[in-house]
């Protein structure tokens, strides 16, 4: 090797040196060929909007005005639309499907509570493709705290634990408002199921609440698809008059 040669190796190599270290510990010196290290591609959650200003700290950024690019929030009252969905609620629903993108007003107060009792009616028809979809749903969430047929008798329930409410007994009059309200925010030792309930799923349940509060497990349907219940036997009826008068 001739000595001109290993001149400009140690020059390059001193400058190479001393310009790859920095004072700031955080950063990873110079960059000779960025795209190496930093993709094309956008990708979520990436400060692209200061990538020139890589060097700055978070303080000098916010000062100078720059700011991210991407990952910003949606604008105050946006609402999402979830077409699918919509398009499922639309077959289901009388009071058409723009429930599934509004959000539930009511807040998770007593007040509220008792509002929902009034205010809040089912938008879904008490047919077979609501309440079969119910009773799914209701054997994979609540069955194993308010038992197979909604008396309080699940899994959960018998090892005395979590005790949940019969549907035939103690909650036969609750109305279907409070019954949505109870299931989105949850109430006592019952927890919010609104994650990992659809709004529309929600109701679905309660439709089949609703036949299990009557002690119907298996409903019946007519012609139109529509539940019926059968009339409630003379025997039974003179019983809740005979109750109702003291
Ligand atoms: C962890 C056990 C548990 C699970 C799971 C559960 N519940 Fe409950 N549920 C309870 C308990 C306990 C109560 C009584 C709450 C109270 O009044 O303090 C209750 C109360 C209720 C009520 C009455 C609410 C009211 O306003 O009085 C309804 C309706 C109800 N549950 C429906 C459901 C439905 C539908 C599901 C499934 C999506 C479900 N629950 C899942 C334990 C459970």
């Amino acid at each position: 090797m001739n000595r001109p040669l290993i001149k400009i190796t140690g020059v390059l190599s001193l400058v190479l040196a001393i310009t790859s270290c920095r004072v700031d510990p955080n950063s990873a010196g110079y960059e000779y060929m960025p795209d190496m290290y930093r993709s094309p591609a956008l990708e979520a959650y990436v400060d692209y909007g200061s990538n020139k200003h890589m060097d700055w700290t978070l303080a000098q950024k916010s000062e100078a005005g720059v700011t991210m690019k991407l990952s910003r929030k949606p604008a105050p009252g946006t609402v999402p639309f979830m077409e699918a969905d919509m398009k499922r609620a639309e077959k289901l629903t009388t009071a058409g499907s723009s429930f599934m993108i509004f959000p539930y007003t009511l807040k998770n107060t007593p007040e509220d509570y008792e509002r929902s009792a009034m205010e809040v009616k089912s938008p879904l028809l008490s047919n077979k493709a609501n309440i079969e979809k119910g009773a799914e749903l209701y054997q994979h969430m609540c069955a194993h705290c308010h038992g197979k047929e909604g008396k309080g008798d699940g899994a959960i329930s018998a090892s005395g634990k979590i005790v949940a409410p019969d549907y035939p007994g103690k909650l036969k009059d609750l109305q279907e408002g409070k019954m949505y309200h109870s299931i989105t925010y949850g109430k006592g030792l019952m927890g919010s199921h609104a994650s990992q309930l659809t709004k529309l799923e929600r109701w679905q349940v309660v439709e089949y609440v609703k036949c299990l509060q009557k002690g119907v497990a298996a409903p019946t349907y007519d012609n139109n698809g529509m539940v019926v219940f059968a009339a409630a036997s003379p025997a039974e009826a003179s019983t809740e008059e005979t109750m109702a008068k003291p």
